[in-house]
């Protein structure tokens, strides 16, 4: 046997390419900054930025145009508070962004939003804490439910529940059914690892988080739990599921991509965004080819659309090739 056979032109490497990534399976995540005049840089992301209003909506019509299939916000609000009050506030930055990108590309895109509290307390917690300074799970979902409902009334075409409280996605589609907004989809981040991936995130967000996540978050070791925590969200009427991070978790997205009856997508966060831009920023590695690599890994090992704060560039540079 010559496996070399079908490797050796361009035309036969074209042709035997098991998996394709293509810009409607991308989704931008996006930073909205309240009272920002100008779009701010993110030290940690470089290329990534705090979006204004106005550059948010150049953005916008910019990924429209490159053909990527979505894109999920993100509110960094001027005031926090100890139970997010920004996050339910009608006129607070997320619900306004959401109300700006509907009408700049809600026909282009699937608008989606961030539901969780983490952008919007002062203690930087997914919820809301109790006595003991602890994250109250039910009194969270009393908060995601108004949430939700926000959300829905700014347009929101698809909930991201990130805040991986129990019962998160059943009382939010209880909320959301109650509210009329039947048709709201929620996409569930059933395996949201408690991970040192998300660091860069913190600096775009501006969080004030002390401590950590791992009370609610999955430890990094769990390869069944999240298999649990999958089946847990599908049950509670999740439309789609997410496995995050991604690139150390190809694992837990195969699991996920086999069992899963629901579309299942993957979220390659702002750490593994960092690295190869940092890492191609000194010369040690392509750019370009470290992002299709790691695009298709993704999609190899399962996931159906990816999250990535590339996917602008890389559709970008596809449509150009
Ligand atoms: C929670 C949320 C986080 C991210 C997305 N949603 C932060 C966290 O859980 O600590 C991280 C995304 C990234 O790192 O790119 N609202």
């Amino acid at each position: 046997m010559r496996p070399r056979r079908l490797r050796q032109s361009p035309a036969w490497r074209r042709l035997a390419q098991e998996t394709r990534v293509d810009a409607a399976q991308l989704v931008l995540p996006m930073f909205v900054a309240e009272g920002a005049v100008e779009p701010r840089p993110i030290a940690s992301m470089p290329g990534v930025v705090q979006h204004s209003l106005d550059s948010f909506r150049a953005e916008l019509h910019r990924a429209a145009a490159a053909g990527v299939g979505g894109v999920m916000l993100f509110g960094v609000p001027e005031h926090k508070d100890a139970v997010g009050s920004g996050a339910t506030d009608p006129d607070g930055i997320l619900n306004a962004a959401t109300r700006v990108a509907v009408a700049e590309v809600g026909d282009a895109l699937v608008v989606q939003t961030d539901l969780c509290l983490d952008e919007f307390t002062d203690h930087g917690h997914c919820g809301v804490l109790d006595a003991a300074g602890r994250v109250d799970n039910d009194a969270t979902l009393v908060r995601y439910r108004e949430m939700a409902i926000a959300q829905a009334e700014a347009g929101s075409q698809l909930v991201g529940l990130s805040g991986m409280m129990d019962g998160q996605v059943a009382a939010v589609r209880a909320a959301l059914d109650a509210a009329g907004a039947q048709q709201v989809p929620t996409l569930a981040y059933a395996a949201k690892y408690a991970s040192a991936f998300y660091g860069p995130f913190r600096e775009a967000v501006q969080s004030s988080l002390v401590g950590d996540r791992r009370s609610y978050q999955l430890d990094p070791a769990n390869r069944r739990e999240g298999l649990r925590e999958l089946e847990l969200d599908v049950e509670e009427g999740a439309d789609i599921v997410m496995v995050k991070p991604a690139m150390s978790y190809l694992d837990v997205l195969a699991d996920a991509a086999a069992a899963s009856p629901v579309p299942v997508w993957a979220y390659q966060v702002s750490g593994e965004y960092a690295m190869i831009a940092a890492a191609a920023a000194n010369g040690w590695i392509d750019r370009d080819r470290a992002v299709d690599e790691s695009l298709v890994s993704i999609r190899r090992a399962g996931a159906d659309a990816v999250l990535s704060y590339f996917a602008v560039e890389a559709a970008e540079r596809w449509a150009r090739a």
